[in-house]
């Protein structure tokens, strides 16, 4: 899907298909050089980001091993709340094991702070945090994550493993929704 195929659904095109491959090149190279050695899991978080995930590890230059969870906050409307359900757990035991979290965006910033804190009690050696897209309202919750793609303003963006009600995921770009799809279909 591209830009075309949205015709007016589309506001505007907020981070480029040559932004996030640039961006994500050195942030992969970033990797390689902090972990130049031994044991690395990529964790993925479902489903957003998939697509970072692809992208990302074909550009590292070292072994990693790629493992996935799902999570769901609890809470109703859009807003996390905190309190966050496993939907699907790792396959790997990350007990003394070097994990790098990837994901899409970090908005509230409450389910990486909750990840990190429940892969940290596992056991995990360390656990580092990667966000393509980080809005302003995390600063307000304690995650510092060591790789960050793009800080953005607070608006509804879709694409790049983003989706509205689970579409537009499969753009390979951020954009922005036009207000008439989500006040339209939304609510
Ligand atoms: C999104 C995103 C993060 C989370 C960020 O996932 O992928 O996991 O919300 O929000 P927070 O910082 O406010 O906690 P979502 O629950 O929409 O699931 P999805 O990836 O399957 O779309």
């Amino acid at each position: 899907m591209d830009a075309n195929d949205m015709g007016n659904a589309l506001e505007k095109v907020l981070i480029s298909e040559e932004e996030l491959d640039q961006r994500l090149s050195e942030l992969a190279a970033q990797i390689d050089r902090d972990y130049p050695e031994g044991d690395l899991l990529l964790v993925g978080v479902l489903k957003g980001a998939a697509p970072a995930m692809v992208d990302l590890s074909r550009k590292i230059h070292r072994p990693v091993e790629m493992d996935w969870m799902a999570v769901s906050s609890y809470g109703a409307g859009t807003k996390s709340s905190g309190v966050v359900r496993i939907l699907k757990d790792l396959d790997a035991d990350v007990h003394g094991r070097n994990v790098l979290i990837v994901e899409d965006i970090i908005d509230s910033g409450l389910t990486l702070h909750w990840l990190r804190e429940n892969l940290l009690n596992r056991g995990a050696k360390s656990v580092s945090i990667l966000a393509v897209l980080r809005k302003p309202d995390a600063a307000k919750v304690a995650v510092d994550a060591n790789y960050v793609g793009f800080d953005i303003p607070n608006e509804f963006v879709i694409g790049y493993g983003l989706d509205f009600a689970e579409d537009y995921r499969h753009l390979p770009f951020v954009g922005t929704l036009a207000r008439h799809v989500y006040e339209v279909e939304g609510e």
